[in-house]
């Protein structure tokens, strides 16, 4: 993945999630006609993470199209015995270039930490994946006032040490906007992107202001030009608008306005 001359490249990722079939084929094919056609010039990245039973079908299907594919985790390990876990060099094999690791849904259901998110990003960049980090705080965190302390902390114990700007993504979900309608206000969110920028320039140096830091959590079309005008936020995790490719594409043009 590129970046523009001067700034940082947008993208724009779709999580899937455990929805979709291989009837699905036709919402990726829509969003490669898109990227073909209208949208050939778009100064973003576009890309979609769908369950992993799909991704060499739709890898096939896709052929030299931009549009990239994700898995949404991966286990630390690149084989043995762990049954029902995918490594992230078998996502490499069946077409995907990242992968989404640290997901909140991954975090509370499979009780996954950030130091169990770090390995699985490690073994992202060791199959030559790009690892896509999540990180965010719940409501309850929130009320608190401890957003920027958790969502820090988690950035901190989540990248591991071969982390660059080039094989990893930062994605800030507020666990409470997740499939809920609701977001923060361009400020909270302008807020909890600088507080983040600033920690990863200082975990990072110089790679850590050039990392993309995408928003997640109820990104929809008539909310994504808002959010995405925000300082610091270089593209979205898109998860219910990115199951119909007129919605994600609706989502994707808010970078076609920007282009020079
Ligand atoms: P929604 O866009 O459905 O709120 O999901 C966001 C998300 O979890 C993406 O990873």
């Amino acid at each position: 993945m590129v970046k523009d001359g001067g700034g940082i490249r947008p993208l724009i990722a779709g999580n899937w999630k455990m929805n979709g079939d291989k009837a699905s084929v036709a919402e990726i094919l829509a969003v490669r006609d898109a990227l073909a056609g209208p949208l050939a010039d778009l100064p973003a990245d576009v890309m979609i993470a769908p369950p992993a039973t799909l991704i060499a079908g739709f890898a096939a299907a896709l052929g030299a199209s931009p549009v990239l594919l994700a898995g949404q985790d991966c286990h630390p390990k690149p084989d043995g015995a762990h049954t029902g876990d995918i490594a992230a060099e078998m996502l490499r094999d069946a077409g995907a270039v990242a992968v989404i690791v640290g997901h909140s849904e991954r975090r509370a259901d499979h009780g996954e930490t950030s130091s169990i998110v770090s390995e699985k990003a490690m073994a992202a960049h060791r199959a030559g994946l790009t690892a896509i980090v999540c990180i965010g705080e719940t409501k309850d965190e929130r009320t608190a006032g401890k957003t920027v302390a958790v969502v820090c902390g988690q950035l901190k114990d989540s990248l591991p040490a071969s982390a660059t700007s080039e094989n990893t993504v930062i994605a800030y979900e507020p666990v409470w906007a997740i499939g809920t309608g609701l977001t923060p206000t361009p400020d909270d969110v302008k807020d909890v992107h600088a507080a983040i920028r600033s920690d990863l320039a200082t975990l990072l140096g110089q790679e850590g202001t050039k990392m993309r830091i995408l928003y997640g959590g109820s990104v929809k079309p008539d909310n994504a030009a808002v959010l995405m005008a925000v300082e610091n936020v270089d593209g979205a995790l898109v998860g219910g608008a990115s199951l119909k490719a007129s919605d994600f594409l609706a989502i994707v043009r808010t970078y076609e306005a920007k282009r020079c």
